[in-house]
C-alpha cells in the first residue's frame, strides 16, 4: 500500500471542482494561510480576498472567536447522531437564527451546503403541497441564469446551460421564467435597477400555461450571484410574491449568497421587504469555516407536517451531518462576531441608519463606478458589498477576457472571481476603505492593458 508520506506531491490525482484542471496544474495557484482580509500564497505573497473565499467568509479569515469555538468543540462533543437525537448547540443555533429572520420564518432545517439546502427546500415544498391535500401541485419553476447548486433538483430549477446540458433529462415537471438582465435599459445602474418589474409577469404566464393546480413552488435568488450579480429591478420581487399569492404557489428565496449581510442587511428578505415561504442559506452561516446550510420555513409549513401519531417521523429527510456540532459551534461564534462588529449592516449605504454614517455601501459603489470608461467595460453594477464589472467578450472566445483579468489580478495580489465575462466582487464584510481602494486600483491597472 502506498504510504502518502512517500508519495511525490504532484497535482494530478485531485480532479478539481469547477476548475480548468489542465490550466491550473500547469500554473497552480495555492493558498497556504489566511488572516483577516488576506490570503498568503504558496510563493509567499499576500493576496487581498476580493471574494470572501467563495462568497462565504463574511467575517474575514481566522477570526479568533470562531477558531476557538471550533477547537473547543472538537474536544467537547465531536459528533452526535442527527436523527432521533440532539445536542444543545443545534437548538441554540436554530433559536438564534430564527430570531434574526422576520416572523413567521421561524423554523430551520440544517444541511451541509447550499446545494443540500436547495434540495431540502424543494422537497419541503413538494411534501407541503401533498400534506395540505394539493398532491397535484408538483411542478417547480426556476429562472434562466439561476444558480441553485449542483445536485439534480438544483440544476433542474437552475438556468445555467453548462451546468445542465451534460446530465440528461434532469427532474421532470420543471419550467423556467426569463432572467432580469437588461443592459440596454439598465447598464451602469447604482443599486436596484429601474426597469424590468414586468419580467415578473412571465411567472403568471408560465403558471397559467401549466395551470396553478399543478405548480408547487418557484425558486429565485433575490440577487443572482454566481451568474454574474444580476440585481432585481425595482418592484420585481414584490410582483413575484403577489403572483405566488394569487395562485397559491410557494416562493423560495435562495439566499446562499445574499444571506448574512451581503446586501447591507442581514438577509435579502430584509432588503427587499418581501416575505418568501422558504429561505435557503449556507456559506456565511458558518463563515465558511465548517460546511453548513440551513433552510428557514414559515410556521404554517412546519405546522402542516406536525400531524398524525406523535411517535412517527413527520418528514423523511435529513443528513448524517445535519446540525453537526462543529458546524454549530462555528455558526454560533460567527453570529457573535457579526453582531459584535456590526457586520450584517456594514454594506448599508451611508445614512441608511439615521445618523450612523457608517455603511460602506456608498464608498463601495462610488469606487466601483470609477472604473466606468475603462476599455471593454460594458456595465458596472452594485448592491450592498457586492459588485460586478461586465466586459465585452472577445469575439469567438467567450470567458477568455475575464479569465485573463482573473489571472492578472491574482498575480498582482487581489483575488477576484469571474463568471462568463463578468468580474464579480464580494469582499469579506470586514473590508475597509483602503482595501476597496486596493481592489479598484488593481482592477484599473489590469483593465487598462487587457487585450
Ligand atoms: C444561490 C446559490 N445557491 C446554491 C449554491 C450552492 O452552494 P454549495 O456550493 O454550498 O453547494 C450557491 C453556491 O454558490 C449559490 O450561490
Amino acid at each position: 500500500m502506498a504510504d502518502s508520506r512517500n508519495t511525490a506531491n504532484n497535482l494530478d490525482a485531485f480532479w478539481m471542482p469547477f476548475t480548468a484542471n489542465r490550466q491550473f496544474k500547469q500554473d497552480p495557484r495555492l493558498l497556504v494561510s489566511a488572516k483577516g482580509m488576506y490570503y498568503t500564497s504558496s510563493d509567499g505573497r499576500k493576496v487581498l480576498d476580493g471574494t470572501a473565499g467563495l462568497w462565504c467568509v463574511n467575517a474575514g479569515h481566522a477570526r479568533p472567536k470562531i477558531v476557538e469555538a471550533v477547537a473547543n468543540q472538537i474536544g467537547e462533543l465531536d459528533y452526535a447522531p442527527a436523527f432521533q437525537m440532539g445536542h444543545p448547540k443545534v437548538f441554540e443555533l436554530a433559536s438564534r437564527l430564527t430570531a434574526m429572520m422576520p416572523s413567521p420564518l421561524d423554523h430551520v432545517f440544517f444541511t451541509n451546503s447550499g446545494s443540500e439546502s436547495v434540495e431540502t427546500a424543494l422537497k419541503i415544498a413538494l411534501a407541503y403541497q401533498r400534506v395540505k391535500g394539493n398532491g397535484a401541485k408538483t411542478r417547480l419553476i426556476g429562472r434562466e441564469r439561476g444558480y441553485h447548486g449542483v445536485n439534480f433538483g438544483g440544476i433542474s430549477v437552475g438556468g445555467i446551460v453548462t451546468n445542465r446540458k451534460m446530465f440528461g433529462t434532469l427532474l421532470g415537471g420543471v419550467d423556467h421564467i426569463r432572467h432580469t438582465h437588461d443592459l440596454a435599459r439598465n447598464a451602469f445602474s447604482r443599486g436596484v435597477p429601474e426597469y424590468g418589474a414586468e419580467f415578473a409577469d412571465e411567472l403568471e404566464r408560465v403558471i397559467l400555461l401549466h395551470d396553478a393546480s399543478t405548480v408547487a413552488a418557484v425558486i429565485i435568488e433575490p440577487v443572482a450571484g454566481s451568474t454574474g450579480v444580476l440585481i432585481p429591478p425595482k418592484g420585481y420581487l414584490q410582483r413575484i410574491r403577489e403572483i405566488c399569492d394569487k395562485y397559491d404557489v410557494l416562493l423560495i428565496f435562495d439566499e446562499v449568497i445574499t444571506g448574512f449581510g451581503r446586501l447591507g442587511t442581514p438577509f435579502a428578505v430584509d432588503y427587499f421587504g418581501v416575505m418568501p415561504d422558504l429561505v435557503v442559506t449556507a456559506k456565511g452561516i458558518s463563515n465558511g469555516v465548517v460546511p453548513m446550510g440551513a433552510v428557514f420555513a414559515q410556521k404554517k409549513i412546519y405546522d402542516a407536517f406536525m400531524t398524525g401519531p406523535e411517535h412517527l417521523i413527520e418528514f423523511f429527510h435529513g443528513y448524517t451531518y445535519s446540525g453537526h456540532p462543529l458546524a454549530c459551534a462555528a455558526a454560533l461564534a460567527t453570529l457573535d462576531t457579526y453582531a459584535e462588529e456590526g457586520l450584517l449592516t456594514k454594506g448599508a449605504m451611508d445614512g441608511d441608519e439615521p445618523g450612523d454614517g457608517k455603511g460602506l455601501g456608498t464608498y463601495w459603489q462610488t469606487a466601483l463606478h470609477s472604473l466606468r470608461g475603462m476599455p471593454h467595460v460594458i456595465d458596472i453594477r452594485n448592491i450592498g458589498l457586492v459588485g460586478a464589472i461586465e466586459l465585452e467578450p472577445i469575439p469567438g472566445q467567450p470567458t477568455k477576457r475575464a479569465f485573463t483579468a482573473f489571472l492578472k489580478a491574482y498575480e498582482k495580489g487581489v483575488l477576484i472571481r469571474t463568471t462568463g465575462d463578468i468580474i464579480a466582487l464580494s469582499p469579506p464584510l470586514i473590508v475597509e476603505k483602503e482595501h476597496i481602494d486596493e481592489i479598484v486600483a488593481t482592477l484599473a491597472m489590469i483593465l487598462k492593458d487587457l487585450a
